[in-house]
């Protein structure tokens, strides 16, 4: 790994070669990373025509002072900053955000953020309850200014705030992130004299977390944007400049999935960090993989799993169950960090083990052991190691699967930027809605 780059990928434990008999045969591995090739010079066609803007993103430094303006525009107002929107539109921020908030608000002096990314009556009924509307500021984002889950929260938000501080100051509250065109959400965003951005059109729902869908949250939050796309760019620099395919993580990364799917019928990959901070990552990586490439009966499915956590819930499937499913876990260079387990308190000889060592010591052993123990059972097991978990690192762990999407849709010969399936579900619930009887 070159100085300063931000993941280490190992994928030796997925190849029949690490793990016997279960493990991915090296001539199906390189048949499928052989394949990538067309994928890496699509890559860097698109790249060097501009033809996908999300390849543009990690050098672009023009946008970030717009960006940390209207931060500090929110930072300097509010409490509390609610984020308005769904799939995403939301989980880029929530990825980026949790590098800062543990669940006990940001470190900083930065307002709290909550991303609502549902319409669930009962937690807006919370949010009204739990925050100072005066003091609460919301980003509204919709790529299509349309979905029906964000225009809910946005219009029944609207209506809180005018009741909260009036008409004439309703808009100060509001920053909307929309296409420039014309859509439902832009033009009443516009009649209220609100600020709305421009979401790139370029660039899909899912594919936006490094444009100011994710960072004006992540700036709002006090996190360095700039640093977010640095390690992105790193990545990106690596795949574009790759000379074979092996020289790209994000190739070799897809040729072991689906060479996996496709040798052995592995339809599950299960992502499992031993950090707090990249559980939203998890969830981020989910939709991404999933809505990417689930298409024409192909496609595998995402996981997301926690260590320690799920070695407490789901370590014993995994362990010892159906044959189905890859594991990529993510280690953190923690030991020797955090609080120390008292030895005067932990003298009874059963915690001698624990007695003097950091919790980062456990966190450490634990991710290791975990990753051990799923290659001693043969299980497919690809590990990435970060020697610390910040903006940059986290910039090219999303660019990574950014990459890593869109080959292995290229070897599902399936096109990752669309979602043709959840439209059918988005028209019958119009069908539903319309057959309710109103209230008002
Ligand atoms: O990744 C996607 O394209 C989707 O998950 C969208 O982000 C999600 O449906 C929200 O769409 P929009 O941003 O148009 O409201």
């Amino acid at each position: 790994m070159p100085e300063g780059y931000p993941y280490q990928q190992i994928i030796g434990s997925c190849l029949a070669d690490g793990i016997g008999e279960h493990g991915l045969s090296r001539a199906a591995y390189e048949a499928a990373l052989a394949e990538t090739a067309g994928a890496l010079q699509g890559l860097r066609a698109r790249h060097d025509d501009g033809g996908l803007p999300l390849l543009r993103l990690p050098e672009t430094r023009d946008d970030l002072p717009g960006i940390e303006a209207r931060a500090e525009y929110h930072r300097e107002r509010a409490d509390d900053v609610v984020i308005l929107g769904t799939g995403g539109s939301s989980l880029g921020g929530q990825a980026l955000y949790a590098l800062t908030d543990a669940g006990f608000g940001p470190s900083g002096h930065a307002p709290r953020l909550h991303f609502l990314d549902n319409v669930d009556p009962h937690t807006f009924d919370h949010l009204f309850r739990a925050v100072d509307l005066a003091k609460t500021d919301f980003i509204a984002i919709s790529k299509s200014g349309s979905t029906a889950e964000t225009m809910t929260q946005f219009l029944i938000c609207l209506a809180a705030v005018v009741e909260t501080v009036g008409r004439e100051r309703a808009a100060d509250h509001f920053t909307v992130i929309t296409e420039p065109k014309d859509s439902v959400l832009r033009r009443i965003a516009e009649e209220w004299g609100m600020l709305v951005l421009d979401h790139d059109p370029g660039i899909g729902g899912r594919y936006a977390a490094l444009s100011l869908v994710g960072l004006l949250p992540a700036a709002i939050a006090g996190l360095d944007v700039a640093h977010i796309r640095d390690g992105a760019h790193q990545v990106l620099h690596q795949t574009l400049s790759a000379r074979r395919p092996e020289a790209s993580d994000p190739a070799v990364g897809a040729a072991v999935g689906i060479g996996l799917w496709r040798e052995k019928g592995i339809g599950t990959s299960v992502l499992m960090p031993y950090s707090d901070r990249l559980g939203w990552f998890g969830m981020w990586y989910r939709q991404l993989w999933a809505e990417s490439l689930g298409k024409d009966g192909k496609g595998t499915l995402p996981v997301r799993a926690l260590g320690t956590t799920d070695q407490h819930s789901q370590v014993q499937l995994y362990l010892a169950g159906p044959r189905d499913k890859m594991f990529t876990v993510v280690l953190t260079d923690c030991a020797g960090r955090g609080r120390m387990v008292p030895p005067e308190l932990a003298s009874d000889p059963s915690l001698a083990y624990l007695a003097g060592r950091q919790m980062g010591d456990l966190f450490d052993a634990e991710g290791r052991a975990t990753a051990e123990t799923l290659v001693r059972h043969g299980r497919p097991t690809r590990l990435i190691h970060v020697d610390r978990v910040d903006e940059a690192v986290m910039g090219g762990l999303m660019m990574h699967w950014f990459l890593e999407t869109i080959i292995a849709a290229h070897l599902l010969k399936v096109d990752p930027f669309d979602q043709p399936a959840v439209e059918e579900g988005k028209i019958l619930t119009r069908e539903h809605l319309g057959k309710m009887p109103r209230r008002a």
